[in-house]
């Protein structure tokens, strides 16, 4: 047997010790263990008719290749945001240009190509590790015919069929971090902190971090911002108790109503034409400045939340997924996805990545009125309150 890995999308604290346990788990079965280096990029790259410059593609993995990986955060594998049913005209490998065909916003899909180099890697079967997009190319593969078994990784948490993704439990720890450190100099000036949390349109990040920091406030990618009300909650929340001062998160995907956008507010897009996030907490502190007349920062914890080692959950769940998955794969039963469902290690059908991103239940776990979680024994995912 033999069997590629590959990582896709950011990087997140998790991903060298699933890779590692994968190796492992396979190797004491006697299997091959090939890693592909940058995600479906790597495997665009191949030249399944001229082996010359394959190898930089290619890392071939075993026990003590991985030795100690797993203390750091990043992946070995390095990763790619591109997928191969999508790849633009500017991200095709020389040798590949004369056969793509694009369609008319010059963009091709090389999936025949790709199903070539799994044949002539010999993979007999692949894990991806990724979120929404690489497992949505992963699902496309198992259509083809390719034995895939998906583990999910994303600081964002919104793969559905899982309650934790790896790379979650990371990001909240440092945000959770970040709120109680910020409070401190919040608390020296009287003034407003602002967190502004990545998670894109999910705000589980936020949602989870400002229950379990304690912040005063809590706004959701999910719900409209209504910062008039938000702004005298918090006038109420400076005067609050012993402690001067108030902190509160926001989601970078939230939207502001009432707010005072500023001619310096960009928008920016990523090379896919995708909407860049971020910025929106500066833009509430600005206005919650002028409007309370009190000082009020904001910060972009950004990709301090996923960077750096990880923390003990997170090498908990990738450990776990690396031999469920390695499992399933000696059980022949591929075209999965593993996953965390109400504490227990299962599989779903890989389909399932292919339904969009999940978002927080704002009834269940959100008090609008308030800007605060509504969370009584925390979980995580679409198990979020016990
Ligand atoms: O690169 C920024 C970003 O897309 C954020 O907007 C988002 O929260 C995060 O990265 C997603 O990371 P991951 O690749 O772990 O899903």
């Amino acid at each position: 047997m033999r069997i590629g890995i590959l990582t896709g999308g950011g990087d997140v604290p998790g991903l060298n010790p699933a890779i590692q346990q994968v190796t492992r788990e396979a190797c004491a079965r006697g299997w091959q263990v090939v890693g592909i280096r940058n995600g479906w990029a790597g495997l665009l790259g191949i030249n399944p008719d001229d082996d010359t410059a394959n190898a930089q593609h290619l890392m071939p993995l075993d026990r003590h290749t991985t030795r100690g990986i797993d203390r750091f955060g990043g992946t070995i594998l390095h990763t790619a945001r591109l997928h191969p049913d999508t790849v633009r005209e500017a991200d095709m490998p020389a040798f590949l240009e004369p056969q793509a065909t694009y369609d008319d916003r010059r963009w091709a899909d090389m999936t025949p190509h790709i199903l070539r180099v799994i044949d002539h890697l010999k993979l007999d079967a692949l894990v991806p590790i990724g979120g929404d997009g690489t497992l949505g190319y992963a699902a496309r593969l198992g259509e083809e015919g390719v034995p895939v078994l998906a583990i999910p990784k994303t600081m964002d948490n919104d793969v559905q069929g899982t309650d934790v993704c790896i790379g979650f439990p990371t990001a909240i720890t440092r945000s959770i971090r970040a709120v109680h450190e910020l409070r401190g100099t919040a608390s020296a000036e009287a003034s407003i902190g602002v967190i502004e949390l990545m998670g894109r349109h999910s705000g589980e990040t936020a949602l989870l971090a400002g229950y379990l920091g304690s912040a005063d406030r809590t706004a959701i990618a999910e719900v409209p911002v209504d910062v008039e009300r938000l702004a005298a909650l918090l006038t109420q929340d400076l005067r609050a108790g012993g402690e001067a001062g108030a902190v509160m998160v926001i989601s970078e995907g939230a939207t502001l109503e009432g707010a005072q956008a500023s001619a310096d507010d960009p928008v920016r897009t990523d090379k896919f034409g995708n909407k860049r996030l971020g910025g929106v907490g500066d833009t509430l502190a600005r206005d919650l400045t002028q409007r309370l007349g009190v000082p009020a920062f904001s910060l972009q914890l950004a990709y301090l939340m996923r960077a750096g080692a990880p923390v003990s959950q997170d090498s908990l769940i990738a450990r776990a997924f690396g031999t469920l998955a390695v499992e399933l794969i000696a059980a022949g039963n591929t075209g999965r996805m593993v996953g965390l469902q109400n504490g227990k290690y299962t599989s779903v059908p890989i389909a399932r990545t292919g339904e969009g991103a999940s978002q927080v239940d704002v009834e269940r776990y959100y008090e609008t009125a308030t800007f605060m979680p509504r969370i009584t024994r925390p979980g995580m995912g679409q198990s979020l309150s016990f």
